[in-house]
């Protein structure tokens, strides 16, 4: 069926809004409305909370809000709030920090907080000329300009920490930028950068204006591109790292010997092949973006930044590395990232809130330690199984679960299972075929009869 486009839908009240997909996409199917409505909130507050986070809102999706205790770091305990729908990425981040809290924990270090933005710029005048303008007039005009944006941020140790007038006509014919540099402390930042960078743009445009060294015909060519914050910083950069004496690393059937040498190894591919890169980084995004979703930060523009770094040496390869020297086996990560403590949903989200007081209601340099602490455990737990007894075993025991749900299987059931399954292998196939025995149906279609 060919569907119609809507005007005013954004005007329309959120039963309408309903009703107009249910009747447009989904055959009318009175069942539908009831599912979306079954996830509003019973609390009419919490719920319009809810709906004005964002725009065009007929529901909840829910997502589980998850606990990985254990994690020892920089000498403290600590449990991290995790929201994530793929099975086993808390259970992972559990056995890892488990693992590492008897020996040492997990260290970490801020290397530096400071976040850019650029606004981009058209100019067709002498690069030397602007160049000479903005040393001696624009650059201390664009921190006049924005005394009143970054008055609050300065009384909190940030604000702009540079300015620079960058030449990139050799990649983009007459293409400049003032490069801004920030520091926001506990907020992400990016309302505050991209305030500073829209003014920087009106100090810019007046003061060539009014500068008569300038040319009529080098002033009409100065146009704005855009004025944005940039989500890559590698210079807002946290390493987290674990070590231990290579003795320590004895798991069950392997050696430690044999442990730390197929784990180097499976480092070392992630680190030289961007196939595997690509999934080794994957599983430590698992990690991070769950700590990141939990404590209601941006994870789109954690993934970006941590991809970009992911090439910064010419290839997509691993954010994780390791080494051994001196008999100690050591592995670490750099993650750049910019995260807020204050601001955004911090402190509109209720779940968001205890996520940030279960982690003791950290500084955002602490929780840049926190989510980097996330994507190593989650990465060693994952290159852990992966070099010895394989991903499957641990995975397919928790997408048991999500199998036996989407059966409509009771907890009597559930029960039966997981004890039926515990020295089995679980596939799809395996599961489907012994739930149909138990039932004693032939087939699943059956089952929904
Ligand atoms: C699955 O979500 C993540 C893994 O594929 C990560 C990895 O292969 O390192 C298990």
């Amino acid at each position: 069926m060919k569907h119609q486009a809507v005007e005013g839908f954004s005007k329309l009240s959120k039963e309408g809004k309903i009703e107009w997909v249910v009747n447009e996409y989904l055959n009318g199917d009175e069942k539908a409305i009831d599912i979306f409505k079954q996830y509003w909130n019973d609390d009419a507050d919490l719920q319009k909370l809810h709906d004005e986070f964002s725009e065009n809102t007929i529901s909840n999706f829910y997502m589980p809000f998850g606990l990985a205790p254990n994690f020892l770091i920089n000498d403290e305990l600590y449990t991290i709030p995790m929201a994530v729908e793929e099975s086993s990425v808390v259970a992972a981040a559990s056995k890892a920090a488990k693992f590492w809290l008897t020996r040492g924990g997990f260290k970490t270090t801020v290397l530096s907080t400071t976040k850019l933005g650029h606004v981009h710029f058209m100019f067709e005048g002498d690069f030397e000329q602007l160049k000479n303008a903005f040393e001696k007039k624009i650059k201390n005009q664009l921190i006049e300009d924005t005394n009143d944006i970054t008055k609050n941020m300065r009384s909190r140790n940030g604000g702009i920490l540079n300015l620079e007038l960058i030449d990139k006509t050799s990649d983009l014919e007459n293409y400049y930028q003032i490069k801004g540099s920030f520091e926001t402390v506990d907020s992400m930042g990016a309302n505050f950068i991209n305030s500073c960078l829209e003014q920087f743009a009106k100090t810019l445009k007046n003061e060539i204006e009014l500068d008569n060294n300038f040319t009529q015909e080098d002033k009409n060519s100065l146009q704005i591109v855009m004025c944005i914050l940039s989500n890559y910083t590698p210079d807002c950069i946290v390493r987290a790292e674990v070590s231990c004496p290579v003795e320590q690393l004895a798991d069950g059937n392997v050696s430690a010997e044999e442990f730390v040498e197929k784990f180097s190894r499976a480092v070392r591919i992630a680190e030289i092949e961007p196939y595997r890169a690509t999934t080794h980084n994957k599983g430590i995004m698992n990690g991070i973006d769950s700590v990141v979703i939990a404590t209601g930060n941006d994870f789109r523009a954690v993934e970006a930044c941590a991809h970009t770094y992911a090439t910064k040496d010419g290839s997509y390869s691993s954010l994780t590395h390791c080494e051994v020297k001196d008999g100690i086996f050591r592995f670490w990560i750099d993650l750049p990232t910019a995260l807020g403590t204050i601001g955004g949903l911090t402190a509109l989200h209720p779940l968001v809130k205890l996520a940030l007081a279960i982690l003791g209601k950290p500084s955002a340099k602490e929780l840049m330690g926190f989510v980097a602490v996330a994507g190593l455990a989650q990465n060693f737990a994952a290159l852990s199984s992966l070099v010895t007894t394989g991903i499957q075993k641990g995975h397919m025991k928790m997408h048991l679960m999500n199998i036996l749900n989407q059966l409509e299987a009771t907890e009597e059931e559930k029960h039966y299972f997981t004890t039926f399954f515990k020295d089995k292998t679980v596939t799809h196939h395996n599961v489907i075929e012994e739930f149909c025995r138990h039932r004693g149906v032939e087939s699943v279609e059956e089952l929904k009869k």
